[in-house]
């Protein structure tokens, strides 16, 4: 049986390499759709959780997975023997930044060096993974074709960007359109018929470098606009004007204008990090992408930004940071979710404890972090504890949390996403 058949039967065995924020949804949507998926992980610890049928990610259901388990449907294993099983494969692994904030691609080199030793003519390779144009052909492609396999021939190979938000309860897998770019027109269309048995609708697009180059957009687009709208932010706090009703009245154009909003910096898997996998390879082909670097040096600079404000609004009440009690309020990179990935909390709460402030934190989806060798734990929010603060800043606006009651019982708020507008008491900084 052919593998396009097999796909449209639903007997292909799927393999998803990476359980993380992507890989896992990504492997619940598939097996949900009654395909067979394993997933492959190094991490021990995530692969005998979902052997359990546990859940780690907050966007997903534990019963859903557990039953998925149950029924046989889903499965997790560390050992990269099951590929020569597998129909399909799917790689999602993290693609971050090293210290030199140069792409690290090292983590697609070692699942596909993981990957090759059990490949077998008519499987179907695709990369998840954020990278710059010509990741797919320039790591995967020649690992392929050195084990004696032609590429949409013997083995197809594809890529298709994530594009999942963390969080967001209007967009899934399923009606989020899903881009779909193969080495060959083959590749392209096996590839765009398998993410058809899951997503409404699918994009084929003519290469996998203008797919990865699509998703690059998308969060260049982001990255920009975000950095656009703290520069103006701050050029606003100067002349007095809120940017936040600027924002709302420039909304109700009913086009050529789409919202973005300031805040404390960039955080997650993303946004501060995709942009710079372009501008690092735009260099091979002499090219400087200023936009990219622009927006960068501004987005970087909002934790000091807010460092700043938090100084002037204790300065106004005879305070400095220098001994102040500061309660940090959400240390997520953003609203809803548990991910501590590049959130600007952290590089705000050490800049802070070098300055000489008592931090502590609340935050109802993170329990305990780590910055610079000291641990923090969240603390409950009363009235106690927040009279005892001389400053409450809100970095992240969770959902789930009381803004009233902290407008109310705090003496001074530094809100860095206009979360506690409705509640203004006379004791509010916006930044
Ligand atoms: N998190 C997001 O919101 C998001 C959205 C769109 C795209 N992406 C992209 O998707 C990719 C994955 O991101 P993520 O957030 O899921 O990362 P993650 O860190 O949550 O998960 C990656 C998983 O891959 C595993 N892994 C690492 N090396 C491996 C290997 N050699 N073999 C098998 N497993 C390995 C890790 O143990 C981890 O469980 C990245 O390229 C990211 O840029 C992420």
């Amino acid at each position: 049986m052919s593998l396009k058949d097999k796909i449209s039967k639903k007997t292909v065995k799927i393999g998803i390499v990476g359980l993380g924020y992507v890989g896992l949804p990504l492997a619940v949507e598939m097996a949900q759709a009654g395909f067979n998926v394993t997933g492959i992980d190094v991490d021990g610890k995530k692969v005998s959780m979902i052997s359990k049928g546990k859940n780690y990610i907050p966007d997903l259901d534990e019963n859903t997975i557990k039953s998925l388990v149950k029924d046989g449907y889903l499965e997790a294993t560390s050992d990269f023997n099951i590929v020569k099983n597998l129909d399909v494969i799917i790689i999602c692994v993290p693609t971050p930044l090293n210290k030199m904030r140069e792409p690290d691609t090292s983590y697609i080199s070692s699942s596909i060096n993981s990957i090759s030793p059990h490949l077998k003519k008519g499987q179907l390779i695709i990369l998840e993974s954020t990278s710059y144009p010509g990741t797919t052909e320039e790591i995967i492609l020649p690992v392929i074709e050195k084990c004696g396999f032609r590429v949409g021939e013997d083995i197809h190979l594809a890529f298709s960007p994530e594009r999942v938000d963390p969080g967001n309860k209007g967009f899934s897998i399923k009606n989020t359109p899903k881009v779909v770019g193969g080495v060959t027109k083959k590749c392209t269309d096996i590839a765009s018929l398998m993410y058809a048995q899951i997503a409404d609708e699918v994009i084929s697009v003519s290469s996998p470098k203008t797919a990865e180059m699509t998703k690059l957009l998308e969060n260049i687009f982001r990255c920009v606009n975000i950095a656009l709208v703290n520069e103006i932010m701050i050029l606003c706090n100067r002349m007095g004007i809120d940017v936040w009703e600027v924002i709302k009245a420039a909304s109700t154009k009913p086009f050529g204008f789409m919202p973005f909003y300031p805040g404390p910096g960039l955080g997650g898997h993303c946004i501060p990090i995709d942009p710079f996998y372009l501008s690092w390879k735009a260099k091979e082909y002499d090219f400087y992408t200023e936009f990219i670097e622009l927006a960068g040096k501004v987005n970087q600079n909002m934790p000091y930004y807010v460092v700043t404000r938090i100084s002037e609004a204790l300065n106004d009440v005879q305070k400095s940071i220098n001994g102040s009690k500061i309660l940090i309020l959400g240390v997520a990179y953003k609203k809803d979710i548990d991910d501590l990935r590049e959130s600007p909390a952290l590089e705000i709460i050490k800049i802070l404890k070098e300055r000489g402030a008592h931090i502590s934190y609340h935050d109802p989806y993170i329990s305990e972090f780590e910055v610079e060798g000291s641990i923090f734990n969240s603390q409950h929010v009363n009235e106690k504890m927040l009279e005892e603060k001389d400053c409450v800043v809100v970095i992240t606006d969770h959902s789930n949390v009381d803004y009233n009651f902290i407008a109310k019982k705090a003496s001074l708020v530094v809100d860095t996403r206009n979360a506690l507008n409705d509640f203004d008491y006379g004791n509010i900084v916006k930044i």
